[in-house]
């Protein structure tokens, strides 16, 4: 029998919905934490960044949330994570692990964790990536590397073998979790478990999913031929043209 709350990993909601954050941390106390990004964000049509930002902190029970910065230029995305952090709570800063030029954000990791601010290194598709940074953070500043194992899976490579790669590596590094991003299904937060990942971050969706954990799988298969029948019955389809 699969319990979640006998789980190494911790469970995070990827999601930008302050109402979701609320609701679902009440009926899920196995989630751990937060995490948002822009995408996210322009899906929920978020308007007034620091507002959404401190309106976030307000509702997740001080447990761990990530916010990302926008800026293109390194200096300014430096500037941007002070800011954030200036608002204080128990937030870790995204930052991307390059600008859209593909200029390393190293010297932005190693100045930010230097002063002790919380960051998420994001967009992390290799191990190489993670090697490049390894020693611009600091060993006493808790920091997160996000490695988005769904888009790797999504471009046909399958990131386990990533995973349990970059896991080892950090091994020798105090202070660093490995977060699992970009679930794409409920399997995934035992595959995560599974490479010594820390952390994995789930969409609302997927948590939606989780009822399926423990299922019989004939239960599950009569549950599907029903739904089958419920639809093609609604729809009104027939083949044999009988009178019903
Ligand atoms: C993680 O912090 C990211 O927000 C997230 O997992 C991205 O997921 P996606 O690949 O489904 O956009």
């Amino acid at each position: 029998m699969i319990d979640l709350n006998n789980l190494n990993i911790k469970i995070f909601l990827d999601t930008a919905n302050l109402d979701k954050i609320k609701n679902l941390l009440t009926n899920y106390p196995f989630i751990k934490g937060f995490t948002t990004n822009p995408s996210l964000m322009h899906k929920e049509g978020v308007k007034n960044y620091e507002e959404f930002c401190k309106e976030a902190l307000n509702v997740s029970s001080n447990l761990p949330i990530s916010f990302e910065v926008f800026s293109d230029d390194l200096q300014d995305m430096e500037e941007e994570a002070r800011i954030i952090h200036s608002w204080g709570g128990n937030s870790y800063v995204k930052i991307p692990i390059s600008n859209t030029k593909g200029n390393s954000t190293s010297n932005v990791i190693s100045n930010l964790t230097k002063d002790g601010i919380k960051i998420n290194v994001t967009a992390i598709f290799t191990v190489d990536q993670i090697t490049s940074i390894l020693d611009f953070f600091n060993d006493t500043t808790p920091s997160i590397v996000s490695v988005f194992a769904g888009r790797i899976a999504d471009s046909g490579i399958d990131p386990i073998k990533i995973m349990s790669e970059c896991s080892k590596i950090l091994k020798s590094k105090k202070n660093i979790e490995l977060l699992w991003a970009s679930s794409r299904e409920v399997l995934n937060i035992f595959q995560a478990e599974k490479t010594n990942s820390q952390i994995i971050t789930i969409a609302p969706e997927i948590l939606d999913k989780i009822k399926f954990l423990n299922k019989d799988l004939n239960e599950f298969s009569l549950d599907t031929v029903n739904d089958f029948f419920k639809d093609a019955s609604s729809a009104g389809f027939n083949i044999l043209e009988k009178d019903s």
